[in-house]
């Protein structure tokens, strides 16, 4: 999967995108991130990228400028305007952001924002099938309304809180969806138990010691006995959500087993 990034502070990624799993990712060659400068992108001599709103009212707006040639640029579009961006009306019934650009490209253009629908591990499973991705952070007060209008097809929000940038939400989504891609993590880091995957919250886990400090690791795991352990896992995974996340039990997707220990759970 390819991935482009549009940022104001490029050096922001550094970090987190060379080490560990992402870092082993980009050199298998399974995953390519590329982190753009909007500055680059803007037109004038001092590369301005923001502006005052009009209208008035606090702190500045992301200029629609360099960031409608940052994207033209990368995915090799013509000059987007209101001229060239008839969408057909087939089109725009089933997308979820119709916008000028879904005319003459696949690739979602994803712009990070508060407003956005809620980022969870669908969403994440959802953004890793594609090949191809663009992720637009916004910094200051957000950007010129032109480019949520025209140039994003995709709003996603990590949570209903502000931050500074969108440079934090846009590696948790990417870091999400890479480790859900085909061969980014290795067999013993499989994602397929794990919370949220099936709508239900992770069974609690123990290693080594047997005995810390009084506290045993339950008996049933010592046992062997493969079986017992499996129920077991069943049994604490959906008492975990029945206590923590019960509005997450609607939508999960339980056997029929599995749905026998919640009734009896639901009992007491
Ligand atoms: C200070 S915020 C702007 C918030 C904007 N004035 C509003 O009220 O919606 C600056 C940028 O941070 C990013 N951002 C902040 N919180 C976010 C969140 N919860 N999810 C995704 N992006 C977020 C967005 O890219 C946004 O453009």
């Amino acid at each position: 999967m390819r991935i482009d990034i549009l940022t104001l502070f490029p050096a922001m990624f550094a970090g987190p995108f060379s080490e560990s799993i992402i870092k082993r990712a980009t050199e298998k060659g399974i995953l390519e991130i590329i982190v753009h400068q909007i500055r680059d992108y803007a037109p004038d001599k001092h590369h301005i990228t923001d502006d005052y709103p009009y209208g008035g009212g606090a702190g500045m707006v992301m200029k629609p400028e360099p960031l409608f040639s940052a994207v033209e640029s990368i995915l090799g579009l013509p000059p987007l305007s209101r001229d060239n961006c008839v969408l057909p009306e087939a089109m725009q019934e089933g997308m979820t952001s119709p916008s000028c650009v879904s005319a003459y490209t696949t690739v979602p253009v994803i712009l990070m924002t508060p407003q956005g629908r809620q980022f969870d591990q669908h969403v994440a499973h959802e953004l890793a099938a594609h090949d191809r991705l663009l992720f637009i952070c916004g910094h200051y007060e957000g950007v010129d309304e032109r480019v949520r209008e025209h140039l994003v097809t995709d709003e996603v929000s990590i949570g209903d809180y502000v931050l500074t940038g969108g440079e934090l939400p846009a590696m948790v989504v990417i870091d999400a969806l890479a480790r859900l891609i085909p061969g980014v993590l290795g067999a013993e880091e499989a994602t397929h138990e794990e919370s949220h995957t099936r709508g239900t919250l992770e069974y609690p886990q123990y290693t080594r010691p047997a005995n810390f400090r009084g506290w045993a690791v339950p008996p049933v795991l010592l046992s062997g006995h493969h079986g017992e352990v499996e129920r077991f896992h069943q049994t604490e995974s959906l008492r975990r959500t029945l206590r923590r996340r019960p509005e997450l039990l609607r939508r999960a997707e339980l056997t029929k087993e599995e749905e026998k220990i919640l009734r009896k759970l639901l009992k007491g």
